[in-house]
């Protein structure tokens, strides 16, 4: 593009109230001073889907939550970057924004401290059964009807699926607190980053069986969707705890609420469901061993700013023709069609 045509930024409408208080002091300091750099709030989509239309008017968007899949991205020349104000993609479809010349940028900087601190709260409460004690205590039971039933997570086994940004900080913050042993399921994992972050790498199995506590931190795709079902469930101790902040259709929901309510599993922390959010009906409302949290661990202050920041440092990037430094698609920054597209 020639440096005299403006850029422009599609900031998506799914932001809603939520726009100024989480946005809006990073669009001010690092959007405005950016000459030629202008941004505007994209229309509404229906149900949460990009059309070609609207998402070819922009040279980047800014996403929450909105999908771009294969057909919208297939029908773009203009975008040139999707730059999602979290780490999740599965809502865009990767292959086809890399054949498209379009990044997929991230944010994990910190993101990656807000989601392990946020996993390793989850699993604090579970072991120490805090939500059943307040609520005894609020229905004037104190110390009835109930055992000594919290466990020290000193010496236990941590089990995380996935061992990226998010699970390897995990890991550090739950060896500084005396876990025993922390093993991983990841298949992208080498065993030289595997002894770096100092976690045993082990086949699903394993983890399922070995893990006190099972912390799920792996991207939805076609290979992760249900890893936790009814078969992966049984293999767990019954002493165990499932901790999900990752993606709601990681876990089967049906097999897992048969675990909790049978006692089949001690318990689980769940920050992402199915369906967001669930129905007033949801099988899980009436189970007492599970703690729902509505998809807002990432929600520190310190994340807000962070994450606003980083994301808007991602589109200057590609504003001034550089490749942001997390995507999705990293192979997209070597194709010479790309770094042609960014040039100004
Ligand atoms: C959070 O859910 C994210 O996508 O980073």
């Amino acid at each position: 593009m020639s440096t005299t045509e403006k850029f422009l930024v599609g900031i998506t409408a799914d932001w809603g109230d939520r726009y100024e208080s989480v946005l809006g002091p990073a669009l001010r300091e690092v959007f405005d001073p950016v000459e030629g750099l202008e941004y505007e709030t994209t229309p509404e989509y229906a149900d949460l889907v990009a059309t070609p239309e609207i998402a070819d008017r922009y040279d980047a968007i800014l996403v929450l939550m909105y999908k771009f899949d294969k057909e919208t991205l297939d029908r773009t020349k203009r975008l040139k970057c999707l730059a999602r104000w979290g780490v999740g993609y599965d809502r865009i479809d990767v292959d086809a924004a890399t054949d498209n010349d379009i990044f997929v940028a991230l944010t994990p900087t910190t993101l990656k401290r807000t989601v392990s601190e946020g996993a390793l709260s989850l699993l604090l409460t579970l072991s120490k059964n805090i939500f059943a004690l307040d609520r005894n205590v609020r229905a004037g039971d104190w110390r009835t009807g109930i055992e000594a039933d919290g466990v020290l997570v000193r010496d236990r086994v941590l089990g995380c699926i996935g061992v990226g940004n998010i699970g390897s900080e995990l890991v550090r913050l739950a060896k500084a607190i005396d876990f025993g042993r922390a093993i991983a399921y990841d298949p992208f994992c080498s065993a030289d980053r595997a002894a770096e972050i100092g976690v045993e790498l082990v086949d699903l199995d394993t983890l399922m069986k070995e893990s006190d506590f099972i912390s799920l931190h792996a991207p939805l795709t076609d290979q992760t969707k249900n890893i936790i079902n009814e078969r992966t469930l049984a293999l767990m101790k019954p002493s165990a705890f499932l901790i999900n902040t990752a993606r709601g259709p990681l876990v089967d929901e049906d097999a897992l609420y048969q675990a909790l309510k049978s006692r089949r599993i001690a318990g689980a922390a769940l920050d992402v469901l199915c369906q967001e959010p669930p129905p007033k009906d949801h099988p899980f409302f009436e189970l007492d061993n599970v703690i729902l949290t509505p998809h807002w661990i990432p929600m520190t202050e310190e994340n807000v700013e962070g994450n606003s920041r980083e994301v808007c440092t991602n589109i200057v990037s590609v504003f001034k023709g550089e490749a942001p430094p997390f995507l999705a698609n990293p192979k997209v920054a070597q194709k010479p069609s790309m770094l042609a597209k960014i040039k100004r």
